[in-house]
């Protein structure tokens, strides 16, 4: 079990045991009846000593959260009774219904000078002057933007601009198939609330992308993980699992995959979409990084074979134009569009106008010749990340070359002290993605993410230098332990 400690925290070590605890039990997440690790085996892969881990398990108990009897061992408590606090203290009890599973969301990065764990793009390279020119030119030009509230569904021209663009990478849908969105987080959030439900069975690719498994958790579907290769996820294994465990919905993101980089092979996305059809469920795929390919383009979307509804296509722009705008479109054909319209209407009453029509003119226009130019920026850092890599990264450190897309996904010899590291890495100004959280639960993983596109290339290297030089005396740690 990995629990986050702060050596340099105000809080006690078993007061941040017990608390992540109890979190993690009032969440959901642990349940009830399910047996906590005992005493001693929490404090080896801890690093504290037993007696902290004691105290935890102790304050746990007096508030009701478990119940241990000697020689069995605890257990989280059937009905937790919480205590009444002074002031705030009632809402330890107060039931919410988010994931608790993904803690790095509160991990501190304000501190770091080489932000290597969030999957974004430098802002020089952004086309920012052209967003931003639009913007002053519409609020002062069209000032009816932002004095109404638009269509739910998004703007209509904006609309057939996206269809024209998604005609052009194989996608034939009508612009009355498509809707704007905050972002593909926010299709794929739409989506989990309209179709799937509490114990709704979800297939992902393992490891996933963080942010969908936040909101698949966060509507209690009961998430399964399937293993991939080189060719992106095992659709022999999905089919097997499926037999037990009939799919409500299946998550992939086939291209430049976040957070591996893998890219899944044509033949196995026509078999994804035989066994979508077999099972009658959807699939969404999500699709951000596909126009950020470094050789050759990457295979069309799984969407372009779709003949009969089966797949919830989502195509943002954060990742080429600007994270900021929050732009991305969903196309989806049959009646699932209306519902997830309906959906849209009651999350937010429509995406700002104002930021669509921004992107309009630049998505019509100079999009293909600026991604092309941003292909070869961002293919010049992966390749300084890797040369890097390649001279400084310790023995048994391996990754892939990606293909394309801003990750690379290193594997460790072992997950021992990934916390710790982080920890260090992060004093030392350095910041990365620990593979654990790109699964639900409780795994221990030895990958790490790391995106070479969100710092100037000089930083980049500086950074990830430091970070090899952690990572070399962190394993040497390990290795004498
Ligand atoms: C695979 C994947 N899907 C969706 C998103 C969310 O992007 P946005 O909401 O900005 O479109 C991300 C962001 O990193 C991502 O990597």
């Amino acid at each position: 079990m990995h629990i986050d400690l702060k050596r340099g925290s105000s809080k006690t070590l078993p007061q941040q045991i017990s608390e992540t605890l109890a979190q993690r039990i009032t969440s959901g997440l642990l349940q009830p009846g399910a047996r906590l690790p005992s005493v001693r085996g929490l404090a080896a892969s801890l690093r504290v000593s037993q007696v902290t881990v004691s105290k935890a398990y102790d304050d746990l108990e007096s508030h009701g959260h478990i119940i241990c009897s000697q020689g069995q061992g605890c257990f989280v408590a059937r009905r937790p009774h919480i205590q009444q606090d002074a002031g705030t203290g009632w809402q330890d009890g107060y039931d919410d219904f988010l994931p608790r599973a993904q803690l790095w969301r509160n991990f501190d990065f304000s501190g770091v000078r080489y932000p290597f764990h969030l999957a974004a793009i430098h802002a020089e390279l952004l086309p920012l002057d052209f967003i931003g020119a639009a913007m002053s030119r519409l609020v002062t030009g069209k000032p009816e933007l932002m004095a109404s509230y638009g269509n739910f569904q998004g703007d209509a021209e904006l609309r057939e601009v996206m269809r024209r663009h998604l005609h052009s990478r194989g996608v034939e849908v009508h612009s009355s198939d498509i809707m704007i969105t905050s972002g593909s987080q926010q299709g794929i959030d739409l989506v989990a609330r309209t179709f799937v439900g509490p114990g709704d069975t979800v297939y992902l690719e393992a490891p996933s992308y963080t942010g969908a498994i936040d909101v698949f958790a966060g509507r209690g579907a009961e998430m399964i993980f399937v293993p991939m290769d080189s060719e992106g996820m095992r659709v022999d294994v999905l089919t097997r699992l499926c037999d037990k465990r009939p799919p409500k919905l299946i998550y992939t993101n086939p291209t430049f995959q976040n957070p591996s980089g893998v890219t899944m092979g044509i033949t196995r996305r026509q078999r994804l979409l035989e066994l979508a059809r077999s099972y009658r469920c959807l699939i969404v795929e999500d699709d951000p990084f596909s126009d950020l390919y470094f050789r050759k383009p990457p295979p069309l979307p799984i969407k372009s074979m779709d003949g009969d509804g089966h797949v919830v296509y989502m195509k943002s722009f954060s990742k080429v134009i600007a994270p900021g705008c929050r732009i991305a479109c969903v196309a989806a054909g049959g009646n699932i569009l209306s519902r997830l319209i309906a959906a849209k209407s009651a999350s937010d009453l429509g995406s700002p106008l104002l930021n669509q029509r921004a992107v309009l003119p630049f998505i019509a226009g100079r999009y293909d010749t600026y991604a092309g130019q941003l292909r070869t920026a961002l293919r010049g850092r992966m390749e300084s990340a890797v040369r890097v890599l390649k001279r400084y990264a310790p023995p048994g450190v391996t990754w892939n070359v990606p293909e394309g897309g801003l990750n690379l996904w290193l594997q460790l010899p072992s997950a021992d002290g990934i916390g710790k590291l982080r920890e260090q890495a992060e004093l030392a100004g350095v910041s990365f993605l620990p593979g654990d959280v790109c699964y639900s639960g409780e795994v221990s993983s030895r990958h790490i993410r790391l995106c070479y596109s969100q710092m100037p290339e000089g930083d980049m290297e500086q950074g990830l230098r430091l970070f090899l030089q952690l990572l070399t005396e962190h394993l040497g740690a390990e290795r004498h332990k």
